[in-house]
């Protein structure tokens, strides 16, 4: 499929007609007194808030041309391979449930269970309340699963690694991330103070050129890659990263929040996926979240280092135990993962014939393993908006993923597969893609229809 042709001068004239008509939108009368600055040239007025402005932009853009806002949708039911709002039943590409366990009984029913046991919060830091049996049992598991000493569960994934990351490392240390990395690990990585140095997506040639080139300055160095890729659905080269960790005195710390329940055939993470020993990486980070049908997130490693993070990291000394019931959703998600594989291969299944449809209708695909994340990518984010409206019309959800989260021209439709779709589901979905896609492209172009609504 053919990349957009509009004119580049096109964004332009639509980015300046929405500035004039926010600016006139925002105009307030002069107050009668001009003693204090008005109150819209105050830095005080969260209008001034960084990024606010462009937000009121997009937002006003896609108002002019009638496009709905695809974004805090409210879902009637479970979000699965299917959901409902607005009493529409459609659809659904926009759940990380990879695995379908959210509402299976046996997670649903230990979540009551503990309800019945301990009620619904932990009421404190753990340090302070005291543990529940359901957290030493999750972090057991989870320990078990990666085969190291120990793990520690927060309450929130973003939490996780700005608080384990923040805690490890310091000044005279230096982080070595992938350049499409989470923002959860550029928080930490700021919040540490250590310096941050990224390397080109999925490059382990990339990482040895900065490693030879800078690790004798720092004194403690932390390399960090994801499992699987949220917005590009790739994985990294496991091997080659523990290479390089070992060679040049780094630890290697593996965000796997996408790719447990996802990578190799068991559905065990990237280790699996690559055929590494889990013990040649020294951190594994994931969170409860996605696969695991709950909410926080986990570190496993030697047992010094979560012993150190338990007594010492403001994340979870300064803040509550993870709520019981979500702790025992987590653990009961976990055993149904590793007790039915066949969830796994009917992921597999299913976004890889997701991938082929795709491909085989010219669609931009990327560098997506087909498996849990299948990126559409389409140019630039207004057109990715519309596409995401077109879509949910017939009966389709998806989100757009849209300029900062990526670069401007690779804005996209990103699908989450599950095991939970049908096949059926899949080609129909594919087919209604392509063909709202070629309409968009042979179409008006959007300033085209910007202008025809404005009678210009
Ligand atoms: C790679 C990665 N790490 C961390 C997080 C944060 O996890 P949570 O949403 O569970 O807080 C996300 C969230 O999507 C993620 O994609």
């Amino acid at each position: 499929m053919t990349q957009p042709s509009r004119p580049q001068d096109g964004r332009a004239a639509l980015a300046s007609f929405v500035t004039n008509r926010l600016g006139r939108a925002n105009a307030r009368p002069a107050p009668a007194e001009t003693k204090a600055p008005p109150a819209n040239d105050s830095p005080q007025d969260f209008e001034k808030l960084t990024g606010y402005r462009e937000l009121r932009l997009q937002r006003s853009a896609a108002d002019l041309i009638g496009l709905g806002n695809p974004f805090f949708r409210v879902h009637e039911t479970r979000a699965g391979a299917q959901t409902r709002i607005d009493g529409e039943a459609l659809s659904n590409y926009s759940s990380y449930d990879y695995l379908g366990l959210n509402g299976h009984p046996a997670v649903s029913g230990a979540a009551r269970k503990a309800i019945e046991t301990f009620g619904t919060s932990a009421s404190a830091s753990r340090i302070v309340a005291g543990e529940r049996p359901g957290h030493l049992k999750l972090e057991r598991a989870l320990a078990a699963h990666y085969r190291t000493d120990a793990c520690v569960v927060l309450v929130s994934g973003h939490a996780t690694n700005v608080t384990a990351i923040g805690a490890i490392l310091e000044a005279p240390d230096v982080i070595f991330h992938d350049a499409l990395i989470h923002n959860s690990v550029v928080t930490g990585a700021q919040l540490s103070g250590a310096q941050r140095r990224s390397f080109a997506h999925n490059d382990p040639a990339a990482l040895e050129k900065l490693l030879e080139a800078t690790r004798h300055e720092h004194r403690r160095a932390l390399i960090v890659i994801e499992g699987l890729y949220s917005m590009d659905g790739d994985a990294p080269d496991l091997a080659a990263f523990v290479e390089l960790k070992r060679r040049y005195d780094c630890w290697l710390m593996v965000d796997d929040a996408h790719g447990l329940g996802v990578l190799g055939r068991t559905g065990a993470g990237l280790h699996e996926h690559c055929g590494v020993d889990a013990s040649d990486v020294d951190i594994w980070m994931g969170t409860l979240s996605k696969t695991l049908s709950s909410c926080g997130g986990y570190i496993c490693g030697p047992s010094v280092l979560i012993e150190y993070l338990k007594c010492t990291a403001g994340g979870f000394v300064y803040s509550v135990g993870m709520s019981p019931p979500l702790a025992a959703a987590a653990d009961a998600a976990l055993s149904v993962m590793q007790a039915e594989p066949e969830r796994v291969e009917r992921l597999r299944r299913n976004g890889h014939q997701f991938l082929a449809l795709a491909k085989k209708h010219g669609l931009n695909t990327g560098s997506s393993l087909g498996l849990a994340v299948i990126p559409i990518i389409v140019g630039d984010s207004l057109k990715a908006v519309t596409l995401s409206d077109r879509l949910f019309k017939r009966g389709i959800n998806v989100q757009p993923i849209i300029h900062p989260a990526v670069p401007e021209r690779s804005s996209r439709l990103r699908f989450f597969m599950t095991s939970e779709h049908t096949p059926e589901q899949i080609a129909q979905t594919v087919a209604t893609v392509a063909e709202e896609l070629s309409a968009l492209e042979t179409g008006a172009t959007l300033i085209e229809q910007l202008m025809a609504r404005r009678g210009a």
